[in-house]
């Protein structure tokens, strides 16, 4: 559910010459790190995602710019703007999202616990509601 779901807060080092973050799986992630994929080059008004994943979870971070990420369980639905690139959203699997207002030059990158494979996502959200409700 949605409760599950919410930011990471990454290390942070400031650093006068520039700032610096890290992430290591076993110290920050709830999972077992596949693979990781970014989204880049978004023109303004764009939206991502619009599917949800049967059972990949991951962590989106706006390591550049800003964006919004909706969440949605079935029952309830959260947006999570994100705008520092030591933030990370932790999302489950069977979430519902998209991301929109893609800032000018962002850039998201998602860290995810399964490889790619198209089996995994699902699309229509009709379907999503049905499979929450346990129809
Ligand atoms: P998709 O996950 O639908 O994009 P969004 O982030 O907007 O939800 O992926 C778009 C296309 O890219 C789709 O044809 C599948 C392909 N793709 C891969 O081949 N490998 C990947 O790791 C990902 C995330 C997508």
């Amino acid at each position: 559910t949605l409760n599950e779901c919410g930011i990471i807060d990454f290390p942070k080092i400031l650093d006068p010459r520039g700032n610096l973050s890290f992430l290591e799986e076993n110290k920050h992630f709830p999972f077992h790190i596949e693979r990781t994929y970014w989204i880049y080059d978004v023109p303004g008004g764009e939206k991502r995602g619009g599917h949800s994943f049967k059972t990949n979870q991951e962590v989106i971070i706006a390591l550049s710019g800003s964006f919004d990420v909706v969440l949605d369980d079935g029952v309830n639905k959260k947006v999570f703007s994100l705008n520092r690139s030591y933030y990370g959203l932790y999302i489950p699997q069977l979430i519902w999202r998209h991301m929109e207002n893609f800032s000018t030059n962002s850039l998201a990158l998602m860290v995810s616990s399964t490889v790619f494979a198209e089996s995994d996502y699902e699309r229509d959200y009709g379907v999503f509601l049905n499979t929450k409700n346990g129809k």
